[in-house]
């Protein structure tokens, strides 16, 4: 199985100038049969993607654009789990390659002194109900400085170099460090399970313990992270004691 997994992760890097968004280019490699591993970065994206539909101000130069193509063969039920796996791999990267102290807002936001630094988008292609591959996208906000995009940047964003007191990073080097840590820790999930994914992920949460707000169909709602469970949905225990499962969906600290 490991064996097989490594020598089926591609090395290959496609390096652009502009696209539109760096998930439609990976997702072409994908559906022409690219093995996973492949990732595509790109300088500029004119229509970044967020989660829940919104953009992601992606500027020429400053920050790291990828996409990468996973094939796993599990069920479409662990997708979560990758989604959580994206998130420690991109946080071990960024603390080791640069020293910010980054932690991960359940699902997979990381944030540095309270604010966002990254966010990852994975989305799934199914064929015939079942999972074919995955494009997990990651955006690193690396050397904006606040006249870059001063709504985000002053508002809930940061970047690195702004919390390395003004210090640029080495984008290839980050981007670099970002991919041997989504590797490593992927063929670790496909030998192990969601297990040692999911006690990193603990360890380097800022969620869990923390006072949070949620939405539901039933209007929001709040309550104490208390853990994880086995999917890489967040437990909530709300103020009568019960225990909420949120799978999807985004949460607020509060
Ligand atoms: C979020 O926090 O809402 C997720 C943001 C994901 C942004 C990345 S940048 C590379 C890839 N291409 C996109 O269009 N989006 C993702």
């Amino acid at each position: 199985q490991e064996a097989a997994h490594s020598s089926g992760w591609s090395k290959t890097v496609h390096l652009l100038e502009t696209v539109i968004s760096t998930q439609e280019e990976a997702k072409r490699l994908a559906e022409d049969g690219a093995p996973e591993g492949t990732a595509v970065l790109a300088e500029e994206q004119t229509g970044g993607r967020g989660r829940m539909g919104r953009k992601w101000h992606s500027p020429s130069g400053k920050g790291i654009w990828m996409s990468v193509v996973l094939r796993p063969q599990l069920p479409l039920l662990t997708t979560p789990q990758l989604t959580l796996l994206a998130g420690v791999a991109v946080c071990t990267a960024v603390r080791q390659a640069t020293g910010v102290q980054a932690g991960i807002k359940w699902p997979n936001d990381l944030l540095a002194g309270g604010r966002k630094i990254c966010g990852i988008l994975l989305e799934s292609s199914l064929s015939e109900g079942e999972l074919n591959y995955c494009i997990a996208g990651i955006g690193i906000s690396v050397n904006l400085v606040s006249e870059d995009y001063p709504d985000y940047i002053q508002g809930v964003g940061t970047s690195l170099r702004i919390e390395r007191g003004g210090e640029p990073v080495d984008r290839s080097a980050l981007a670099g460090v970002v991919l041997a840590e989504l590797e490593s820790l992927y063929a670790l999930y496909l030998e192990q399970g969601f297990q040692p994914v999911r006690e990193r992920w603990e360890a380097m949460s800022v969620t869990l313990g923390r006072q949070v707000a949620f939405h539901t169909p039933q209007g929001r709602n709040e309550g104490t992270a208390v853990g994880l469970d086995g999917q890489g949905g967040l437990l909530l225990r709300d103020s009568a004691g019960e225990i909420i499962n949120v799978c999807s969906g985004e949460i607020e600290l509060i």
